[in-house]
């Protein structure tokens, strides 16, 4: 079965991944393309609707990025938000011209709710207006549909041709109901039945995938977090044993952590794995290094150079799978390029794999999509909401040089913690929680005895984005059940501390 499809058209706005959000979010499969998508590659996808973005250009800026007019005549529903409703109108013969002020913020807006548009709207309505240049006369057949008191034409359409425009973004939090706007025309304009599920992009992928690659063959670096592993298993069902997935266990993941991987990977999946236990070889490369910057450049470094010399003993691969997902898409060339994801963001692509093509199963999906595909898939539900884990692992964890009997203390610590967390039904709700070794001695007593032993640290975020956060008020029975726990059974610790601080002005990490 294909799904129905809206074709967002991209013209380089910042709202861009949340229009497609939203599409989704009605159960309404959208992809995002290149603003100059040629006619036929669009009638070829046969969209139900179609979007403009938003974008910084003006319409009658040179070089500003335009699609063609024949777009008018297809017959498919177009609604243009911001510059995709200037863009429309310069187009179809208006006047878009500059405002003497640029109208940024939440606005009052006038409209006329007899629109379907605006089904079930009040008259005015608070959106966020973001713009400098304004429709100042309409193209012939469209009429005016909503106003602020600085912008006349802030909604207008013409629906004998389905063509929509409006000067707001009813994409973003900030408009009040913005999204009943996006289900308005999904469902009365494009007529759309709102039957996506993510299970449908999962299978029709695995068809894609077994269509483009046939019985050539794929490698994949496994990195044991969520998008790699999502992209693995959909490769997997789509051409099965000419998948090879290699992880390199660089001995720097959490407790047990690799043999949970190998054992999901190679058991349940049945997949091709290769696994590289080549921790000794990273912590010697380690060795007497406490920079913070230097170990993510040795170990980024290092994993690209242990992945190509195992892909070398392959040979030549047809297509290298990487684990890209939306928020990874650059945003630069309106869409058009993608950030090609190392697995520790440091070292890039391997220069020496032999391969003709990448493929990025998950480039269109957003995490929480890659979660939900993940669990479709049978991944195990601890692998599919794992907290995130940072490409070099435990190593920034370990404050100072790394040693393998330092690594030992704090993975069962950690484990501990993260035990705890689990036995409280805190893992949900806290983002990011793990355990630090300081490089922290100091005295206490066991026993009859001094000692003089590690501090660990306890770091516990709540965050919806990872760049601001807060610490995480966990009640204090849990914690004195954690630090009584760790100083009992975890050699060389005396003393545990809770981090306290927020980012900012801390990062999580602490190093
Ligand atoms: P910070 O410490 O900067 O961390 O507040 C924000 C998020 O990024 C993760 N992080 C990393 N992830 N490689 C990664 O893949 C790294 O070098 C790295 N450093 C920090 C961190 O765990 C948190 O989720």
């Amino acid at each position: 079965m294909k799904n129905e499809l809206i074709l967002i058209l991209d013209f380089g706005g910042q709202y861009n991944q949340l229009i497609a959000r939203r599409v989704r979010e009605c159960h309404v499969y959208s992809e995002v393309v290149p603003f100059d998508l040629s006619i036929e590659k669009i009638k070829e996808k046969n969209p139900k609707g179609i979007i403009f973005t938003g974008g910084p250009a003006s319409v009658y800026g040179e070089n500003s990025p335009k699609c063609t007019k024949e777009i008018f005549e297809l017959g498919i529903p177009i609604l243009g938000i911001c510059y995709g409703m200037q863009l429309m109108s310069d187009l179809l013969g208006g006047k878009v011209t500059r405002a003497s002020k640029r109208e940024y913020g939440t606005m009052q807006v006038s409209i006329d709710n007899t629109s379907f548009l605006f089904k079930g709207f009040e008259n005015t309505n608070e959106f966020l207006m973001s713009h400098t240049d304004y429709v100042e006369v309409l193209p012939e057949g469209f009429k005016n549909t909503g106003s602020t008191l600085s912008c006349p034409n802030a909604a207008i359409e013409n629906t004998e041709k389905k063509l929509y425009g409006i000067q707001f973004h009813p994409e973003v939090n900030h408009s009040v109901n913005g999204t009943k706007i996006i289900e308005n025309f999904l469902f009365n304009i494009c007529h759309c039945t709102g039957d996506w599920i993510i299970s449908s992009f999962a299978q029709e992928s695995i068809q894609k995938l077994k269509e483009k690659i046939g019985d050539k063959k794929a490698l994949c670096a496994l990195s044991g977090g969520v998008d790699s592993s999502v992209a693995a298993v959909l490769l997997s069902k789509a051409i099965g044993k000419n998948l090879t997935c290699i992880f390199v266990d660089h001995g720097l993941l959490r407790k047990n952590e690799g043999d949970e991987v190998e054992e999901v990977f190679r058991n349940q999946f049945d997949i091709n794995l290769i696994r590289v236990n080549a921790k000794e070889r990273f912590l010697k490369k380690l060795a007497g290094i406490s920079d913070p910057e230097s170990k993510r450049k040795i170990i980024g470094e290092e994993f690209i150079r242990v992945f190509e010399e195992e892909a070398k003993k392959l040979g030549a691969v047809d297509f290298l799978v990487q684990g890209t997902i939306y928020p990874d898409v650059i945003e630069s060339g309106f869409g058009k390029s993608s950030v090609i994801k190392s697995h520790h963001n440091v070292g890039g692509l391997p220069d020496y794999v032999d391969f003709k093509e990448i493929v990025e199963p998950l480039r269109d999906l957003f995490k929480d999509e890659v979660r939900k595909t993940g669990i479709e898939l049978g991944i195990p539900e601890n692998l599919v909401y794992r907290q995130p884990f940072p490409g070099p692992g435990l190593a920034i964890r370990v404050i100072g040089d790394i040693t393998d009997d330092k690594l030992t203390i704090l993975k069962e610590a950690d484990s501990i913690f993260r035990e705890e967390i689990a036995n409280a039904g805190l893992h949900k709700s806290i983002h990011q929680y793990f355990a630090v070794l300081t490089n922290l001695k100091s005295v206490g007593v066991m026993g009859d005895e001094r000692t003089y032993d590690y501090t660990i640290a306890l770091r516990a975020v709540e965050t919806t984005d990872f760049m601001t956060g807060t610490w995480s008020k966990i009640p204090y029975p849990i914690l004195e059940k954690v630090s009584s726990r760790i100083v009992n059974e975890v050699n060389h610790v005396n003393r545990v501390v809770y981090d306290i601080t927020s980012k900012p002005p801390a990062t999580i990490e602490w190093e």
